[in-house]
Order: C-alpha cells, then structure tokens, then sequence
C-alpha cells in the first residue's frame, strides 16, 4: 500500500470545490485514512514547503496556503497511487494543465492551483506526519467497493 497527503488549498475550499475534488479521488477507487479542515500556520507551512525555501515563489505560496482554511487528507491505494494522483492533479501550471484532470478542469492561475499532492511515496509519509497525529488516522478499514477495483 501506498498514501499521499493531499491538500485542498484556501482556493478550492472558498469555491466550494471540496466535494468534487475528494469525489474524483474516491471514485477512483481509492480510500480516505484521515480528512480535516484546518489553518494552516506561517510555521507549518514553512515546515511542509522547507525544500522551496529561496525560490522567487516561496513567500507568495506561504502567504497563499495561510490566507483561509484548507482540507486536508491522507489518502491511500495499492503501489502507484501517488503517482497515480498526481497525474490526476495535472501539471502545477493550471493553464496548462490537461482537461480531465483537477487543475485542468478548475484552474488558470498557477497561484490558485487548487490542490497539493505528494510528490513520492516517501514524501506522502513525511507530509502524512507534518499534518497528522497517529490517532487522527483511521489506518485499518475496508471499503465495500474495495472487492471490484
Ligand atoms: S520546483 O521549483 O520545480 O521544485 O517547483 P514545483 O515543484 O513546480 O512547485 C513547488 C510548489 O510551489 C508551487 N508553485 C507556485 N506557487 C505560486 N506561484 C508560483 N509561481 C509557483 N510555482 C510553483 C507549486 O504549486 C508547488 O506547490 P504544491 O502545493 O506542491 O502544488
């Protein structure tokens, strides 16, 4: 198994797009461990974006990701799935990112781009750890679909 922790950035929560982002994820196939709505701290997010730390865009995505609440949830599937949901998620620039995909279908502006989405299995334990305690996730249940995926 395999998890990556998403993020329904300040955009996609004010525009009411949280339910059709987390359906496409469900209907995929795939299963929800933990979910939130939350502030994100100046701390937290310095903490979860530390590797852009100096990119012209680093305090703009700061002030971006703390300027309203964001949902956020650990998602998990079998071997594949971050790469899986990435794809899904499309290419950071929403403008140019493929119909069909979330910021393909939602988005123009590269900063309101929607939704973040680990970027490695490893980064989906690290990210899961930033922004989950252990007993906020649910690690063990079976979905009834779970059978015809
Ligand atoms: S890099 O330099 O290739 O590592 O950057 P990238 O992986 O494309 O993006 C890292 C995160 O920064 C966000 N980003 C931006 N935000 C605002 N404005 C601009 N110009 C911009 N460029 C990149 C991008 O969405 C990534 O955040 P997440 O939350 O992972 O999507």
């Amino acid at each position: 198994m395999e998890r990556a922790l998403i993020i329904l950035k300040p955009d996609a929560v004010q525009r009411g797009l949280v339910g059709p982002i987390l359906s496409r994820i469900e209907q995929r196939g795939l299963k929800l461990q933990g979910l939130k709505l939350m502030q994100v701290t100046e701390a937290l997010a310095r903490i979860h974006y530390g590797e852009h730390e100096g990119k012209p865009f680093f305090q703009g995505l700061v002030e971006y990701i703390t300027s309203a609440p964001v949902v956020v949830a650990v998602v998990v599937g079998k071997a594949g799935t971050v790469e899986m949901i990435r794809t899904m998620v499309g290419a950071t620039n929403p403008a140019k990112a493929a119909p069909g995909t979330i910021r393909g279908d939602f988005g123009v502006e590269i900063g309101r781009n929607l939704i973040h989405a680990s970027d490695s299995p490893e980064s989906g334990e690290r990210e899961t750890s930033i922004f989950f305690d252990d007993a906020e996730l649910i690690q063990q249940w079976d979905r009834a679909t779970d059978a015809w995926i």
